[in-house]
């Protein structure tokens, strides 16, 4: 295929990567507008170079014309998550929606491939809209703890490095260094509550901040620099404290005093 031809072709996958970052970028941020833990951490996405999809090519014996039925990783998100809890939500939170549809999942987490490989991965059709209308097209969805992810990754380089001839010095190794994520994510999980309880503290604490203090702005605009000074003052105070109903009290008080001057923040 000519240059112009495989540009053509990737265009609606280059969309579909984009688009669905963007997506599961904004449930982190919906989920900490709700002051919430978030169960992805963070989202990348790639589409495939033509040269790994030429390599795929040769390898599976895939023609031509059935490059786009037959290639399901074209488009790749990948999807970062603290716990290995978290990954059957995000699961789930896939399944749910209603802009794309589970093709088929693949739990590697509790089927641990040959390599030391676990991830969980979900293929779904997703539709695009292109000049010629709606075109639906396969994702592959990699979600995988932090821990996983810097397996996979330093794995992935050694394949490239000893070009999938890893020797079996190394090869088991990486074995026991799989094994060890997999003590790695069950300690992390058993402290999880904690964790995620510190995480949302500092999360309610960080829109409190910013909430009182675009509250304050507003409120300069409306009354007099030794009225805000005090309002700063008291904000100061209250913030040292380093006490989140106290500041949670604050929060309530200044609203109702910028309610007075009709400028509480939206
Ligand atoms: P592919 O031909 O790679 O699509 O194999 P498959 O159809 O059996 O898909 P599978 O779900 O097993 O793997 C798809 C993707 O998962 C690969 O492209 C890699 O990104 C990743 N993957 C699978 N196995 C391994 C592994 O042993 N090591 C690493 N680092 N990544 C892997
Ligand atoms: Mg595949």
């Amino acid at each position: 295929m000519e240059t112009g031809l495989w540009k053509k072709t990737l265009a609606p996958y280059e969309l579909a990567v984009e688009e669905l970052t963007a997506k599961f970028r904004h449930v982190i941020k919906e989920y900490h507008i709700r002051n919430e833990y978030s169960p992805i951490e963070r989202v990348t996405g790639r589409v495939k170079s033509v040269s790994s999809i030429l390599d795929k090519m040769h390898r599976k014996n895939i023609p031509l014309e059935q490059l786009e039925e037959k290639i399901d990783d074209i488009a790749g998100i990948r999807i970062i998550c603290q716990f290995e809890e978290d990954i059957y939500k995000v699961s789930n939170l896939i399944s749910r929606r209603s802009d794309m549809v589970v093709k088929e999942k693949k739990d590697y987490l509790t089927h641990v491939k040959e390599s030391g490989y676990r991830s969980y991965h979900v293929v779904v059709y997703y539709v695009v809209e292109t000049l010629h209308g709606p075109k639906q097209i396969m994702a592959e969805i990699q979600i995988r703890t932090m821990a996983m992810n810097f397996w996979a990754t330093i794995e992935h380089s050694l394949q490239y490095k000893y070009r999938g001839e890893i020797p079996p010095n190394v090869t088991q190794r990486l074995s026991a260094a799989s094994r060890t994520i997999i003590d790695l994510d069950s300690e992390m999980s058993s402290v999880r509550d904690v964790i995620i309880d510190a995480q949302n503290s500092s999360l309610l604490q960080n829109n409190l901040v910013r909430d009182i203090l675009m509250t304050i702005e507003n409120l300069y605009k409306v009354t007099t620099e030794r009225e805000v000074k005090k309002i700063q003052d008291e904000f100061l105070r209250i913030f040292k404290m380093n006490d989140l109903d106290e500041l949670e009290r604050f929060h309530r008080e200044l609203d109702i005093i910028a309610e007075g001057y009709r400028v509480q923040q939206i």
